[in-house]
C-alpha cells in the first residue's frame, strides 16, 4: 500500500518529526538520497498557477535522481475529458509518484484511492501541507524547537493555509492562535480535529476575531493572501472585509521581540502584511521559500520508504 500525503495529519507527530529531521539532513547533504535513481519519473500536475511549488518539486525530484514531468492540466486529458480515477491508473503504471495542485480536495482523495504510488497534495482549496513542512522546518531552524511555541495567524483563517497551520502546528505540539473577521474563520470540523490532536501533543488552538490578543507574546507570526486562487471575483469585498487585519509594525510589536515572520508567498504588500514587516529584520520568508525544496525532498524520500515497507 502506498502512503499518500494529502493533509497535514496524514502523518503522526512522530512521523512529522522524522520528515523534518530528514529535511534538515538533506539541506546539509542535498544529493545523499537517490530514491528515484534509474531515473524514475515523478508526475507534477498543475490545475492552478505556481512558482515555488513548480520549481522546488522539479529541482527536488532531479536532486533525488529522478526526472520531473510537469503537466499543465489544461494541456492534458484531465478535467472534463477523463476521470481522476482513470488518470491515476495510467500514471501509476509509469511514474514513481504523483504530485498534484488542484481545486477540490476530493479530487486528490480520488487520485490516492486509485493510485499504487504515493500521491502528494501540492495545494488544494482545503490544505497546503507541503508548505507547512517547509514552515515548520524554518521555525525549527530559527527557534531550535517547535513544541511549546506560540504561532499567530492573522487574516483569512478559512483558507487552505489556515487549515494546514491548524492541523500541522497542533501535530507539532505548538499553540496556534488565529484571528479572522466573522465569515472568514475556520470550519468547526477542522478546529475540532486540530484541538483533538493538540490535546495529545500538548499544544492548543484558539480562534478569535481579535488580532491583538492573537499576536500577543507570539514566537512566530504569519498570514496569507486575503484572496486565494479561485476567489479573484470576490477581491473588492474581501479587501473591505479584512480592514484592520494587516500585520504592520504596530501589531508586530505585540509579539515577542525575537518573533519571526513567515508568509508562504506570493505576498500582497499593504494588504495582509505591510512592506516594513515582510521586508524587515524579523522576516524569514526567503529561508521559508528555500525550505520548500528540502522539506519536499524529505517527504518524497519518506513516502517511498514507507510505501516500500508494505511491499
Ligand atoms: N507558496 C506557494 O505554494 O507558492 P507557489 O504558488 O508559487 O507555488
Ligand atoms: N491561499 C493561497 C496560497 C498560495 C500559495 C491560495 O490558495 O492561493
Amino acid at each position: 500500500m502506498a502512503r499518500h500525503f494529502l493533509k497535514d495529519d496524514d502523518v503522526t507527530p512522530v512521523e512529522q518529526a522524522e520528515i523534518l529531521a530528514l529535511a534538515l539532513e538533506l539541506k546539509a547533504a542535498p544529493y545523499s538520497r537517490r530514491p528515484f535513481e534509474g531515473p524514475q519519473t515523478v508526475a507534477i500536475i498543475f490545475d492552478k498557477t505556481s512558482t515555488r511549488t513548480r520549481v522546488s518539486f522539479a529541482v527536488g525530484v532531479a536532486d533525488l535522481g529522478g526526472v520531473p514531468l510537469i503537466i499543465d492540466s489544461q494541456t492534458s486529458q484531465m478535467g472534463g475529458k477523463e476521470s481522476v480515477a482513470d488518470t491515476a491508473r495510467v500514471l501509476e503504471r509509469q511514474v514513481a509518484s504523483v504530485v498534484w495542485r488542484t481545486y477540490a480536495h476530493s479530487g486528490l482523495e480520488e487520485m490516492a484511492a486509485n493510485s499504487s504510488v504515493p500521491v502528494i497534495n501540492s495545494l488544494s482549496d482545503d490544505y497546503h501541507p507541503c508548505q507547512l513542512l517547509a514552515d515548520l522546518m524554518t521555525i525549527q531552524e530559527h527557534k531550535g524547537k517547535l513544541a511549546g511555541l506560540k504561532i499567530a495567524y492573522i487574516g483569512d483563517a478559512a483558507n487552505n493555509m489556515a487549515n494546514s497551520y491548524l492541523v500541522a502546528c497542533a501535530t507539532a505540539g505548538m499553540h496556534i492562535s488565529l484571528a479572522a473577521p466573522s465569515g472568514y474563520q475556520p470550519s468547526a470540523e477542522v478546529v475540532a480535529r486540530a484541538s483533538q490532536i493538540a490535546a495529545q501533543t500538548g499544544g492548543s488552538v484558539t480562534v478569535s476575531s481579535d488580532p491583538r490578543s492573537a499576536i500577543a507574546g507570539a514566537d512566530v507570526v504569519t498570514t496569507d493572501t486575503w484572496i486565494s486562487m479561485g476567489q479573484e471575483a470576490e477581491k473588492a469585498k474581501r479587501i473591505a472585509d479584512f480592514a484592520g487585519y494587516t500585520i504592520d509594525s504596530n501589531l508586530m510589536s505585540l509579539a515577542q521581540a525575537d518573533a519571526i515572520f513567515l508568509h508562504c508567498l506570493p505576498a500582497y504588500r499593504g494588504y495582509e502584511v505591510s512592506a516594513e514587516v515582510i521586508d524587515g529584520p524579523q522576516s524569514v520568508i526567503w529561508d521559508e521559500a528555500e525550505n520548500r525544496l528540502h522539506a519536499q525532498k524529505a517527504l518524497m524520500v519518506w513516502l517511498v520508504d514507507q510505501s516500500n515497507k508494505g511491499k
